[in-house]
């Protein structure tokens, strides 16, 4: 990766152009330039990430809301290849999916962006959850957008770690082209990356600040019981989860019985789902009382007391209904996706230590160089990084690029 002075004139001098829409802090552009694109130009709303893009990539990066279109538009009519990561909150099967989401929108936005500019490629990246259900209908738009156009299409799926990196990271890439060209999309699957390879060597690097949790914090108690592979989670069994009701010392402790009653309840609030996001659904008294016969009440009632279980008008469901806080992650394993909240213990604990990742160790699992140094809020750091295509991916998409563009370097 190259990122100031005369190394910046030199990403410059390549002789395939692209510009990229919804840049962020660049991950994907960077990933063009490694593979020899020649930026013409990019385009973001968010200041912090502008300001980290011109401090670590280069200058041409205009901060505007892309609602209004293009400025300049002129300048890349014809480009070779246009990028574009719009958001995918709206999309995300970790987050509401609400189908009106009004980001959702930016993705069929980015397609009549992409016609106006008519590059010989049109490449954009999002989450799987943007094929699925009635939200399809934003992608199904995109590429009759782009074959009314006259550009052929495909989408693709990657998987961060069949590159070889060390995270788990899955995402959709959709190629439109106008140039004839027949490739194969296929790549060798590489062994995934493990944690232990790419956070050795961390010592006095930029944006590495270790904290440690607070001991005796109840944090930390949490923390201390989680092994690696394990997470906080009240709604699945197994080995890899522990449940509030594990660690009395921070929870508050149970009975025998009371512990019956909270993982029955956790197996039979799954088996009738009416719910489509979210975990699963609240368990009827009566069916309980069908289970537990008639010590049911007195025993619900004494976890509610004690914060346990809560009722939901006639029916009852477990406090604390998330899956998966306070992960920790395996040295010998990739990481999970990192996403926006990576830097809180309270959702991922690095391997061994009693903390969570810093921003460095973050950037290092999305495949950033340790020559990009972030810089802003903390807060805004692990978003930058956390909404970033990783540059191996953005590589791997700038290789499809180029062998569309009759380029096989
Ligand atoms: C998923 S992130 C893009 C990540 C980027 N491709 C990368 O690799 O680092 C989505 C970006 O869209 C930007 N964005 C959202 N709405 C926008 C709008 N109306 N106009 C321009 N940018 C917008 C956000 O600021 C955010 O940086």
């Amino acid at each position: 990766m190259l990122q100031s002075g005369s190394s910046q004139n030199s990403m410059k001098n390549g002789t395939l152009t692209f510009a990229s829409l919804f840049s962020g802090c660049g991950g994907f552009d960077l990933g063009f330039i490694q593979e020899g694109f020649r930026s013409q130009g990019a385009y973001d709303c968010d200041p912090e990430a502008v300001e980290n893009f011109k401090a670590n990539i280069f200058d041409d990066i205009y901060n505007v809301d892309l609602t209004g279109g293009i400025p300049n538009e002129h300048s890349l009519y014809g480009i070779d290849a246009l990028i574009a990561g719009p958001p995918c909150q709206g999309f995300s099967t970790a987050g509401k999916r609400l189908i009106n989401d009004k980001r959702n929108h930016l993705l069929t936005l980015t397609g009549y962006l992409a016609r106006r500019i008519y590059p010989k490629v049109f490449v954009l990246e999002n989450v799987a959850g943007a094929l699925s259900g009635a939200h399809a209908r934003y992608w199904n738009e995109l590429d009759e957008t782009m074959r009314m156009a006259g550009y052929r299409t495909k989408t693709v799926r990657c998987r961060a770690a069949e590159l070889g990196m060390a995270q788990l990271r899955k995402r959709i890439l959709f190629f439109a082209w106008r140039t004839q060209r027949d490739i194969d999309f296929g790549t060798p699957t590489l062994p995934a990356g493990d944690l232990r390879s790419v956070l050795t060597g961390l010592k006095n690097q930029k944006n590495h600040h270790p904290r440690k949790l607070c001991p005796q914090s109840r944090e930390w108690q949490i923390a201390k019981r989680i092994k690696a592979g394990q997470k906080l989670s009240n709604v699945r069994g197994g080995k890899n989860a522990v449940a509030t009701w594990d660690i009395p010392e921070v929870f508050g402790a149970i009975t025998e019985n009371e512990r019956t009653v909270l993982e029955l309840l956790r197996r039979l609030r799954r088996q009738k789902r009416k719910r489509d996001h979210g975990d699963a659904d609240p368990v009827s008294l009566a069916r309980l009382e069908a289970a537990l016969g008639g010590r049911f009440h007195c025993l619900v009632n004494g976890l509610v007391a004690k914060g346990y279980l809560r009722r939901v008008s006639e029916e009852v469901d477990l406090v604390g209904t998330f899956n998966g806080k306070y992960r920790r992650l395996a040295w010998d394993k990739p990481s999970c996706t990192v996403d926006t909240r990576f830097g809180s213990p309270r959702y991922f604990l690095h391997p061994s230590r009693q903390r969570g990742f810093t921003v460095r160790e973050a950037a290092r699992i999305q495949g950033f160089d340790d020559s990009y140094v972030f810089s802003g809020s903390e807060k805004s750091q692990y978003r930058l990084i956390g909404n970033a295509v990783p540059p191996p991916l953005g590589a791997q998409a700038a290789k499809f690029a180029k062998r569309l563009l009759g380029r096989f370097s």
